[in-house]
């Protein structure tokens, strides 16, 4: 049987090179060839983020949710408050950790697929001093939405605020430039739009916040930021036994973005996420933003008499794998056609003709 086409929001395809680094000989963590491998990809991750010298990266062994939790779990000194910008199941996610580890929260609004209103967080900035970081997810996965980071970075500039972003689905598909979103702490995983497999999560922070940070008020054991930052800085290693297998995938998914160059990876995905946008549209489909979409998730209401369970099967067998939308957007027939990892334009058309053909049958 031919391997699935992954047009899902992750895990995403691979090239071949980044399968074949999964065979790279057992070595120890504690060993010079690990620390050597490690600073290389925590490079490496500082370049995908446009990072500049006052940025450090640590990689911590757990999928995307482990790099916000251990962020989030990390950054709070008591009675610290967070501000909360959501719009989508990932930033409910991003509450759902909050609220676990007891983070006195503000929060602006919660609908989904709602653009943030920029005048009423500046407000509730100014009306709350208490407000010492501001969190948002920079590409809200759930809708395909791209949230205001660089204005929201700004008044995190203008207020003197942290700002922490969930860059999960978004790094390598979006320029993040940490420095001129006045980012100052972001995360991600290997199995989105860098094109590497799923538990390789990494964080690139501010060194002066990551220096400020004490081991007291990490409540969490194994996702401490403060462990993984001084492990990291002292021995070049991580404080726990990690996922040594899947870190060589990452550092060569990473090498490949390098390689191919940032922008010309993202001019790739803008270009296949326009030919998807249009031939849905020709297919009937009706998307669900018309504006701040990003370059790799299409969120997409299916025409009218089509059932979307019963087209992601019929879409199953025909060797295509979507995602159902999430929340009530499953109830509204929504599905998400995404474009992370190895997908080029020509497989953007066959998988139109496909859901074209599919359409047909089904209608039959
Ligand atoms: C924006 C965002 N945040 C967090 C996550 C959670 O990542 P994981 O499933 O790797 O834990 C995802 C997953 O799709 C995501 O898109």
């Amino acid at each position: 049987m031919s391997a699935p086409k992954l047009f899902s929001p992750g895990p995403v395809l691979v090239k071949d090179n980044v399968r074949w680094s999964l065979l790279h000989s057992d070595i120890c963590h504690r060993s010079k060839e690990f620390e050597e491998m490690f600073v290389n990809t925590q490079e490496k991750i500082n370049k995908l983020f446009q990072a500049d010298e006052q940025y450090y990266s640590v990689i911590v062994s757990g999928s995307g949710t482990a790099a916000n939790e251990t962020v989030l779990s990390s950054i709070f000194k008591p009675n610290d408050t967070v501000l909360l910008i959501r719009n989508g199941m990932f930033g409910d996610r991003l509450f759902e950790i909050i609220q676990k580890y007891k983070i006195p929260m503000i929060e602006t609004d919660s609908t989904w697929a709602k653009y943030p209103d920029l005048d009423l967080i500046e407000k509730t900035i100014i009306e709350n001093p208490q407000i010492k970081v501001v969190a948002m997810c920079f590409h809200e996965t759930s809708t395909g939405m791209i949230n205001p980071v660089y204005e929201i970075g700004q008044l995190c500039k203008k207020y003197n605020k942290i700002f922490s972003i969930d860059s999960i689905s978004a790094a390598g598909g979006q320029f993040i430039d940490v420095v001129k979103n006045n980012i100052a702490i972001a995360t991600s995983v290997g199995g989105k739009c860098v094109g590497a497999f799923p538990g390789s999560a990494y964080i690139c922070a501010k060194k002066e916040l990551l220096e400020n940070i004490s081991a007291d008020q990490c409540k969490n054991v194994y996702l401490s930021l403060y462990k993984h930052y001084y492990s990291a800085k002292t021995t070049h290693q991580t404080p726990n036994t990690p996922n040594i297998t899947l870190f060589w995938p990452l550092n060569t998914a990473l090498t490949n973005i390098i390689e191919e160059g940032l922008s010309t990876r993202i001019e790739r995905y803008q270009r296949c996420a326009k030919i998807i946008r249009e031939g849905a549209k020709r297919l009937g489909f009706r998307l669900l933003l018309n504006e701040h979409m990003s370059n790799t998730v299409t969120s997409v209401f299916l025409p009218e008499g089509i059932e979307a369970n019963l087209f992601l099967d019929e879409m199953e067998k025909r060797g295509y794998v979507f995602y159902i939308g999430k929340g009530d957007y499953a109830k509204q027939n929504m599905i998400q056609l995404c474009n992370m990892g190895e997908i080029y334009e020509q497989d953007c058309y066959n998988m139109l003709n496909v859901v074209e053909s599919c359409l047909k049958d089904l209608r039959r």
